[in-house]
């Protein structure tokens, strides 16, 4: 039989002193604007009767929704929430924890292209930090920022279940596959230039960051209302 082993846990506090108490989360804020005109308002409630009738309870309709209020602004604003919590009787609360806790709900301007390049495990080691750092340089933009021009919003993001087609780029979450810091660059010239381009995989050219929000939220595509 062995010998016990003992496991030095430290002292417990002493009663009656004050502990160390974190500061509280800061609170969840959106940019943008805080409430629609009266004929959005009407618009997007008929949208978004359409794709809550699609669901046994309204509630489950928020994912949706807040792509659709993600094609109106480019991004989840004050204003989108709101819209939510007043389609499907929740609180704003509840909605932005919802809109915080996915990272496809921007909380950010967003450019018509959101150029997205994956530096998780096998991308980097195939050349994703090269591609990150070529595009910004390219750009002149950090990593989370939209070009001048307003076309191009470049960001880093985690594997995409795409490795062996590694380094992988996304635009509009759709992927871009085996790609070089060159072919990289070539890739948001002719996203700028207006260029049709046709993912790695699906049918159908690359459309923008708005129509793709909408296309989420399960409606058609319109033309982007800026
Ligand atoms: S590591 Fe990039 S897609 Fe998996």
């Amino acid at each position: 039989m062995t010998d016990p082993v003992f496991v030095d846990l430290t002292a417990p506090p002493a009663e009656g002193v004050p502990v160390d108490i974190p500061a509280p989360h800061p609170t969840i804020r959106f940019d943008g604007r805080a409430d629609y005109p009266d004929d959005v308002a009407e618009r997007l409630s008929a949208d978004a009767a359409g794709i809550i009738a699609r669901y046994p309870r309204s509630r489950s309709a928020l994912l949706p929704l807040l792509h659709l209020v993600q094609s109106e602004d480019g991004q989840i604003t004050p204003a989108g929430v709101t819209f939510c919590a007043e389609q499907l009787y929740l609180t704003t609360a509840e909605v932005s924890a919802v809109a915080t806790f996915y990272s496809m709900y921007r909380r950010s301007p967003t450019g018509e292209y959101l150029v997205g390049v994956c530096t998780n495990t096998l991308c980097a080691i195939m050349g994703g930090d090269e591609i990150l750092a070529a595009l910004r340089d390219h750009l002149g933009i950090d990593a989370g920022e939209t070009s001048a021009d307003g076309r191009i919003t470049l960001e880093h993001v985690e594997c995409n279940a795409a490795c062996d087609f590694a380094p992988v780029v996304m635009v509009n979450w759709e992927f871009f596959d085996n790609q070089t810091p060159t072919s990289s660059v070539e890739l948001v010239e002719d996203l700028r230039a207006g260029v049709p381009l046709t993912p790695a995989r699906g049918t159908g050219t690359v459309c923008t960051f708005r129509q793709t929000a909408r296309l989420l939220a399960g409606l058609p595509e319109t033309e982007d209302r800026v």
